[in-house]
């Protein structure tokens, strides 16, 4: 049996511990050596839980575990570019949490050291691997949708403020260390499949608003310092006259979103439920997709590899050989730009020009 690979883990939070169920879904590929958190307890513990033999509170001693080939970052924001710079430069490859780091400065010294020493650099962007996406990525190709002009993408969370509506722990709604609220947080994600479906054009301009509106609990806004957006609402012309319209909510007063749009001169998609709108006869058609039949299909006649289904699946079996590693890196650069360039536009009330 070929040697699995060797894997180190890097915060064991939420995030952290659902990796660990990621790689252990691949045990017969995959081996995680070591896992590291300050709250050494909790380390103790998820390593106990899945026959982890090593445990460290400093993630430096993770790097020097030689046999590691992969390590995870799955740490607060603030904490993504100087581990994963560390993690690179101590010649392993990385798979790291969105978003990539709270700037796009940190963001370009990520990509950067990862050109330098030629390691793998991989963020999770689950979108991009989704099958909607890679259905609409396939009509794009072969020019159903014709001359894609105009993209939109509108997400709404009714109450979804991080911590102060209920979810997950207090760094997330302080800028210092997210970066951001709900554009850092969930935006992310949207606009990374946008780009990555555009196929990574050049920005031209950004502009944005920001807004915290909405009142929330008291108690948990001051424990958890809350200091971020709870919308964000941004307007990006690419080169070529391509234009990308973005909201993002983790909370607002309003009953449903537009989901993830894509416009062209030939036909129209979107994503959820994937529907196309087009033309036929004269006449205007909407035509809803069975992914289920495009899944099945593209998996039997062998093309949709298993090493495309997820950022971390991609990950592992990129660094055995067997699938080319998605360059989610260049994608979550661009995506970095564009939020950097929104809270800029946002702050300053003007559009940002590139
Ligand atoms: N929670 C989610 O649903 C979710 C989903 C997708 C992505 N993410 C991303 O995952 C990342 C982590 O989020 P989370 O929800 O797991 O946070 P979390 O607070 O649950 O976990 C973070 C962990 O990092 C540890 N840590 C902090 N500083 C450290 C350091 N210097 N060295 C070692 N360990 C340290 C903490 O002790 C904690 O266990 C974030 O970037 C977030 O955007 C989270």
């Amino acid at each position: 049996m070929a040697e699995k690979l060797k894997v180190g883990v890097i915060g064991t939070g939420i995030i952290g511990k659902s990796h660990v169920g990621g790689y252990k879904s691949m045990a017969d590929d995959v081996e995680i050596v070591a896992v590291a958190d300050l709250n050494k307890e909790e380390a103790e513990r998820v390593a106990s839980a899945n026959g982890i033999p090593h445990v460290f509170s400093d993630y430096k001693e993770l790097l020097k575990v030689d046999e590691i080939a992969g390590v995870d970052v799955c740490l607060p924001n603030n904490l993504h570019m100087p581990v994963t710079v560390d993690a690179l430069k101590a010649g392993k490859n990385v798979y790291c949490e969105k978003p990539m780091a709270r700037t796009y400065e940190e963001a370009k010294v990520m990509f950067d050291t990862a050109k330098e020493t030629g390691k793998m650099l991989q963020i999770q962007l689950a979108t991009l691997f989704s099958w909607e996406t890679k259905a609409a990525k396939h009509f794009i190709e072969t020019d159903v949708l014709g001359r894609v002009y105009y993209v939109k993408t509108s997400h709404y969370r009714r109450r979804g403020r991080v911590y102060v509506d209920g979810y997950a722990t207090p760094h997330f709604v302080q800028k210092a260390i997210s970066g951001g609220g709900a554009l850092a947080d969930m935006a992310v994600y949207h606009i990374s499949s946008m780009v990555w479906l555009l196929g990574n054009p050049d920005i031209e301009t950004v502009t944005a608003s920001t807004y915290q509106e909405i009142d929330m609990d008291e108690e948990r806004k001051k424990f958890s310092k809350y200091d971020v957006e709870e919308l964000g609402i941004g307007f990006v012309r690419f080169k070529g006259n391509v234009t990308m319209f973005i909201e993002e909510s983790w909370a607002i007063n309003m009953d449903r979103d537009e989901g993830d749009c894509i416009m062209g001169s030939k036909g129209g998609l979107r994503l959820h439920p994937f529907t196309l709108y087009t033309e036929v006869g004269g006449m205007t058609v909407d035509q809803p997709f069975d992914m289920e039949n495009f899944k099945n299909r593209q998996r039997s006649i062998g093309k949709a590899s298993e090493g495309f289904d997820s950022p971390q699946k991609n990950f592992v079996w990129a660094q055995l050989g067997r699938v080319p590693l998605i360059d989610t890196a260049s994608i979550a650069l661009k995506t970095a730009q564009i939020t950097s360039a929104m809270y800029k536009s946002a702050e300053e009330h003007k559009e940002v020009v590139f």
